[in-house]
């Protein structure tokens, strides 16, 4: 674990937020206290409060101490934050969740899905687009404004097309050229940057609306798909529901340094929350994720997704994965995972050294 040379103990700052968060992080931090003692590594983990959570406490869903404790973090875990409590709040928990995402400067998010005969990667801008460009909200009229610069598209893009080179070599990317000028821009920026520094690879376009039939057609078809932030939303938690539910989906959020950010695709799920019920394996993989993209330890991380792949193997499940059978709580699922990771303990070196230095710090 090497972002902070000085410090042999790395800092998780664990913000568990709202609705089932609390509940899938109590797993997460058992699976790293089980994969501390199986490798012998100490990782410290500071859980702070974040979005409705902290509105709460401090009026604030990122309170001026949070962001600090972030800041200083080597990685950052995130359950879920929102709720039908904060819907008609001044400040929503979800504004606390964009602006850790910006302090962070966390530009590319990684949404794997494996499941079968799939395995795709969306890697989705993260800190542009319609999310944050100036906004107007009024009664009669409401504005959001879509701005992408070069650069933004550039650095993502670089981050589809590395990790392109460590699958099968193929990225799609996903616009709507044929309508609006960021796409076209998008795309533009997106084939100079292939002709220039990735042409071994294999690169095609496709437009959003038609995308969206083929993947949910034939995900299979798909390797990394590189897309802008409110298509990659979207089109992740659709990748989601064909590879085996939103409660199996983790995603990375990383940009040029640490901390990165680690979070289930899903959300504070109010319908099931409070019933020991949520499916922990989105905020494991996550946690899996985190080793390996955020703390360079690939080997900790194979060794929680292969664990994962076994109890799923297993059988042992939450509600929203079984059809007939007994359902498994939440925490039996994670003491599962924390059983099995006993047989899963090596793996290669993929991005062990610093998984954040191939990616150049222009552009
Ligand atoms: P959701 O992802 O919370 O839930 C959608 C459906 O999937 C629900 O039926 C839920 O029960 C189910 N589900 C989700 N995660 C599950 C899990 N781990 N185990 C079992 N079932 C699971 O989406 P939503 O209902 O549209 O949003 C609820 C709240 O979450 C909103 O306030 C939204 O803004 C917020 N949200 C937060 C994040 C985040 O913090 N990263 C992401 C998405 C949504
Ligand atoms: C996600 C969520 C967030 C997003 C919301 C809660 C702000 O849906 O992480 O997918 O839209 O990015
Ligand atoms: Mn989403």
């Amino acid at each position: 674990m090497t972002q902070h040379p000085t410090r042999s103990v790395p800092i998780v700052a664990c913000l568990s937020g709202d609705g089932i968060g609390p509940e899938v992080m109590a797993e997460a931090g058992r699976v790293i206290d089980a994969v501390s003692a199986l490798f012998g590594i100490r990782v410290r983990q500071v859980h702070l409060p974040f979005g409705g959570e902290a509105i709460d406490k401090h009026q604030d869903p990122f309170p001026p101490h949070v962001r600090a404790a972030v800041k200083a973090s080597d990685a950052v875990l995130l359950g879920a934050v929102g709720g039908p409590r904060w819907d008609g709040a001044a400040r929503r928990p979800e504004a606390g969740l964009l602006a850790l995402r910006k302090e962070l400067d966390a530009f590319a998010n990684l949404r794997p899905v494996r499941h079968r005969d799939i395995d795709l990667m969306v890697v989705r801008e993260l800190t542009g687009g319609l999310y944050f460009g100036s906004k107007v909200e009024g009664t009669e009229t409401a504005e959001d404004t879509c701005t992408y610069t070069r650069a933004q598209v550039e650095r993502v893009a670089r981050w589809a097309f590395r990790l392109a080179r460590r699958r099968s070599g193929r990225v799609v990317s996903v616009d709507k050229a044929n309508v609006l000028a960021t796409s076209r821009l998008w795309r533009n920026a997106v084939n100079e940057l292939h002709a220039a520094e990735y042409s071994e690879l294999t690169l095609t376009h496709e437009l959003v609306d038609s995308f969206a039939m083929n993947l949910a057609t034939r995900p299979q078809a798909y390797d990394v798909i590189l897309t802008e932030n409110l298509f990659g939303d979207i089109l992740s938690d659709l990748a989601a529901a064909r590879g085996g539910g939103l409660g199996q989906a983790p995603s990375a959020s990383i940009g040029f340094e640490p901390p990165g950010i680690f979070e289930p695709v899903h959300g504070s799920a109010p319908d099931i929350a409070g019933q020991g019920e949520a499916n922990p394996t989105a905020m494991i993989l996550s946690v899996a994720m985190m080793f390996t993209y955020g703390l360079g330890r690939r080997d900790v991380g194979r060794a929680i997704t292969a664990a994962v792949d076994t109890v799923v193997a297993q059988g042992i499940a939450t509600a929203d994965q079984i059809s007939g059978g007994r359902a498994y709580a939440t925490w039996e699922v994670g003491q599962a995972v924390c059983d099995a990771l006993e047989h899963h303990s090596t793996g290669g070196a993929e991005f062990a050294d610093h998984p954040y230095a191939e990616v150049p710090a222009h552009g």
